[in-house]
């Protein structure tokens, strides 16, 4: 019998996920289906057990009901509780199983796609909200020398360093117009203000041969523009978009798929 998966999200229409997940079951040769579901913004929980009930095995959450899925869930992964926020459930005789795969997907997108090692490096991360918090933990695992986070909000990115593990990482907070210029060797924007087309107030952060990696896809955002132009090599989030999809496949199916293809099949649409 077919297994059955969906994303649930507030909109929906526009989600690549089923694209996606069809692509790796195809070449897993697994026997799965994959629709995407528009829930209520009130309402999360409510279709989430309805699924369960129905007999899904699994789904992947979006925007904006991460929180809800980590409360939904009876138990969670490290990655979870690390990011305080759920994109991924599996559904068992048991219980509801959560995970969080977006910080995962960012850093094997930054070190095996594109190459750039995080150990050692400068890391600017722009913005406090629920990406921010998804990645953080993930890239202080790889020992960057120093991981800056700024905010138009400072006190939210105080509250969250704050809150998470640094280890020997130095980490530290500032202001957008107080950051040093061509300090930073990996600046990451995790800011939503590539949907309204707002530039961030920052000065020119980037050092020579910095990535500048944005975390949304499939628009070339102001701070993309800006980066390049200051000389920086500039990367969307389809790569992310694509290795968190396939860490929750791994996490349902159990069978790692090949991500390239899948990410060549996206750019080529
Ligand atoms: P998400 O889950 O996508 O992170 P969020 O929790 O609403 O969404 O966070 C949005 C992030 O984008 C925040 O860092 C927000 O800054 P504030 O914490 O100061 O609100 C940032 N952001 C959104 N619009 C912005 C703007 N016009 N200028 C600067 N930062 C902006």
């Amino acid at each position: 019998m077919t297994d059955r998966y969906a994303v649930i999200g507030n909109p929906i229409a526009h989600s690549k996920s089923p694209l996606i997940h069809s692509a790796f079951a195809a070449q897993t040769s697994q026997d799965i289906s994959y629709e995407r579901i528009l829930a209520p913004l009130d309402g999360f929980a409510e279709v989430a057990q309805s699924l369960a009930e129905q007999g899904y095995q699994g789904v992947n959450v979006t925007v904006p009901f991460k929180f809800d899925a980590f409360n939904f869930c009876d138990f969670k992964t490290p990655q979870a509780m690390r990011a305080g926020a759920v994109n991924t459930l599996k559904f068992t005789n048991h219980g509801v199983y959560g995970t969080n795969t977006d910080g995962d997907g960012l850093v094997r997108d930054i070190r095996h796609n594109l190459g750039v090692d995080i150990e050692g490096k400068r890391i600017l991360l722009l913005g406090a909200g629920g990406a921010a918090e998804g990645v953080l933990q993930p890239l202080l695992a790889q020992l960057p020398a120093a991981l800056v986070v700024a905010n138009r909000t400072l006190d939210k990115a105080e509250k969250m360093v704050r809150k998470c593990k640094a280890g020997e990482v130095q980490v530290a907070t500032c202001a957008y117009t107080e950051l040093p210029e061509t300090y930073f060797d990996i600046v990451i924007n995790a800011t939503s203000t590539g949907l309204s087309e707002t530039a961030l107030p920052i000065p020119a952060v980037y050092a020579a041969h910095c990535l500048a990696y944005e975390m949304m896809y499939g628009r070339d955002t102001l701070f993309m523009q800006h980066a390049r132009a200051a000389g920086a090599s500039v990367a969307d989030g389809l790569g992310m978009l694509v290795e968190q999809a396939a860490e929750a496949f791994f996490y349902w199916r159990g069978v790692r798929p090949a991500t390239q293809a899948v990410m060549d099949m996206l750019r080529a649409q």
